[in-house]
């Protein structure tokens, strides 16, 4: 096991220094060997140096974006916004899991501490932190600013309960909001917890319908992706497909599988509040390629045009590579970006693009 590079987003600060003092490590000075595009690719039509970047989350502002642009991520999400300020959790909000063998899609229980190895598996638990658009809109239209040819900013926001008349008005304030920061992608998080029931939003059909056609109506010139968990099965996903040709341009996925991770003394690892969290990194790379290699088909099958983004452990030009040929669009890395922040500059030169 090899030893680990200091990560861009320090798992042993809070979300608040973090966001005040990151990034850190090698994002916090200019890279040695910059990389130039031979190349462009086509993404949503527009031209991007390569169709590769950095998901929801780990991006936390304007600082972490220009540093993961400058660094040849060419497409960076902003981390998940809100229509009014919304508090992280305490710490531990970022801990190293040890899966034994492969990680199973149905609540496995692990270990975790904060012995970061590689190949690297996380659980996040920070409950979607935003600060008020007051803050975070400035800052994001900094980050939009900051992309150079051929780089784009994704803006990733989701609704919250209370904050407007239903979370169907509140996903398209949201979208409203990110528009008027000048972000020419918008990405819709799906999931994150439906409240009143005990599944995330994106296996609601009924609700993703309608807050997908409140978004469009409110933004209708926009693309628009939505970020998927993991769904098991065609037959779970075909009719949220169906439901949404023609509504939105594409899925983002997949985002983390849920786990019990636990400490060394069998106690909740992220706290008793906290039973569960989400776990990302290598572990959840087999479900992010059957996730995109499923849709990838089904798209082919219903004879539809959406994009696909493939999310979920890759930290290498070759997992790069496996999602570009399960038939994913746009590649993107969170943890392993994070603690590897030359990834997009070693696909470049693996690729020779
Ligand atoms: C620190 C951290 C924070 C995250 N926050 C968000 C978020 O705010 N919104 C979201 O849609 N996904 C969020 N995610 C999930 C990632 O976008 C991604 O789907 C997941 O980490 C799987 O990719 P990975 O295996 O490359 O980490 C977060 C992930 C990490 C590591």
């Amino acid at each position: 096991m090899q030893n680990t590079s200091a990560p861009f987003y320090d798992p042993m600060l809070s979300y608040e220094d973090n966001y005040e003092q990151g990034p850190f490590g090698a994002f916090s000075h200019s890279p040695e060997s910059p990389v130039s595009p031979l190349h462009t690719s086509k993404f949503l039509n527009l031209e991007v140096n390569l169709p590769f970047g950095i998901p929801a989350g780990p991006l936390l502002n304007a600082n972490f974006v220009k540093a993961a642009f400058t660094y040849g991520f060419d497409l960076c999400v902003y981390k998940t916004v809100r229509t009014k300020a919304h508090k992280s959790h305490p710490l531990p909000n970022v801990l190293s899991i040890h899966p034994k063998g492969k990680l199973s899609a149905n609540l496995d229980t692990v270990l975790a501490d904060k012995n970061f190895n590689m190949p690297i598996s996380i659980t996040n638990s920070f409950g979607v932190p935003s600060f008020d658009p007051d803050i975070w809109q400035p800052d994001m239209a900094e980050a939009v600013n900051a992309a150079k040819h051929g780089q784009y900013v994704i803006g990733s926001f989701q609704g919250t309960p209370g904050n407007s008349s239903t979370i169907e008005k509140d996903y398209a304030q949201a979208a409203i909001m990110v528009t008027e920061t000048g972000a020419p992608i918008l990405e819709a998080n799906l999931s994150c917890p439906n409240e009143g029931a005990n599944k995330l939003l994106c296996f609601d059909f009924a609700k993703v319908e309608r807050l997908a056609n409140e978004i469009k109506i409110a933004v209708p010139d926009k693309p628009l992706l939505l970020k998927l968990a993991y769904f098991a099965n065609d037959e779970d996903i075909l009719p949220l497909l169906k439901k949404l040709d023609g509504v939105v341009d594409g899925y983002s996925t997949i985002n983390t599988l849920s786990a019990y991770p636990i400490d060394e003394h069998g106690q909740p690892a992220l706290g008793k509040e906290r039973p569960n969290g989400g776990i990302c990194g290598d572990a959840i790379r087999w479900a992010g390629l059957d996730m995109v290699q499923r849709l990838a088909r089904l798209r082919e099958q219903l004879n539809h045009h959406f994009t696909i983004i493939g999310v979920g452990g890759v930290s290498s030009a070759e997992h790069y590579q496996q999602y570009r040929a399960a038939g994913a669009d746009a590649v993107m890395s969170a943890t392993g970006a994070m603690w590897d922040p030359n990834l997009a500059f070693e696909i470049k030169r693996t690729l020779n693009v």
